[in-house]
């Protein structure tokens, strides 16, 4: 199936804040790799059936298309919706690349999408809420497309837990200026259930996860890359001088390499919930 566009100007709305460039790519597609068995968890606690009609809501270059398209099967039918066209036809190419040729790929914003209501068995997102300044209105839009019945899940982060042992106030620095900066809520993990209640869903379950990373593991240094990604937007807000920016990243790598530090990521909050019939 091809791709569709469904709108002309969603690249042209506040756009995703970590942006579109090869190594965003490589983030995100090492971070499917990462949250791969959890989501196998989730689809397992949901319960998908071969034929099912499923929807990844920010899909970005893969999200779970290809745990859908395993579990539904050729019967079933996969849709997977970004605002970013460059990252459908990475996914393009990823699920072609696994053999998923039946999936369907459209640009759309999250919160109002040419989808048709309760034609889905379950619309999921991952990390799309963290990062929009209105994660109400894309809730709302999911429940929309859910069948009576059918499931919303979302799996997003809560910056709670996030921090590095030991703790170092170079660490602290950057995080408050780097959630100071960011598009959407950095806690917003803590706030899915009632989000998803007010929403309208029911039997609302919510599984947390937590990690821990070490020296040379990839989101070890994920902080510095957030930093470096919104550096501009963080010397805009005069919190820092560029001098004070530099010397906190530099005494953060220079802890964060040694090989007695571990960074605890954020709470991974799994949420999900059904629409009344
Ligand atoms: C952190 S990435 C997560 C990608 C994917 N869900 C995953 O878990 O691998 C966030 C994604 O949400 C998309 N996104 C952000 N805001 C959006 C919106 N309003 N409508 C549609 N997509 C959006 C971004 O383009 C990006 O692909």
């Amino acid at each position: 199936m091809t791709m569709t566009v469904a709108t002309a100007d969603v690249r042209d709305r506040a756009d995703y804040s970590l942006g579109v460039d090869d190594a965003e790519r490589a983030r995100l597609l090492a971070q499917c790799a990462l949250h791969r068995a959890e989501a196998e968890t989730l689809l397992d606690r949901i319960g998908l059936d071969a034929g099912d009609h499923v929807l990844d809501l920010g899909c970005g270059p893969l999200g779970v298309l290809d745990l859908f398209a395993e579990r539904v099967g050729p019967a079933g039918h996969v849709v997977g919706l970004d605002r970013e066209a460059r990252y459908l036809a990475i996914a393009r190419q990823e699920l072609d690349a696994r053999g998923f040729t039946g999936v369907e790929l459209m640009v759309s914003d999250a919160t109002g999408t040419a989808l048709d209501p309760a034609s889905f068995d379950l619309v999921h997102e991952r990390l799309v809420l963290n990062n929009v300044p209105q994660p109400d209105a894309v809730l709302a839009e999911m429940v929309r497309l859910a069948r009576p019945g059918g499931h919303v899940a979302v799996q997003d982060v809560d910056w709670l837990t996030w921090t590095c042992l030991p703790e170092h106030p170079d660490w602290d620095r950057l995080r408050a200026a780097a959630a100071a900066v960011w598009s959407g809520d950095v806690h917003i993990g803590r706030r899915l259930p009632a989000l998803l209640r007010a929403a309208g869903l029911v039997d609302v379950e919510l599984v947390p996860h937590m990690r821990v990373f070490r020296p040379g593991e990839p989101y070890h240094r994920l902080l510095v890359r957030f930093v470096a990604l919104h550096r501009e937007r963080i010397l805009a807000g005069r919190a820092m001088t560029a001098a004070q920016l530099d010397g906190a990243v530099a005494g953060l790598e220079a802890h964060l390499a040694d090989p007695a530090t571990v960074t605890l990521y954020a709470t991974f909050f799994q949420a999900w919930g059904r629409r009344p019939e």
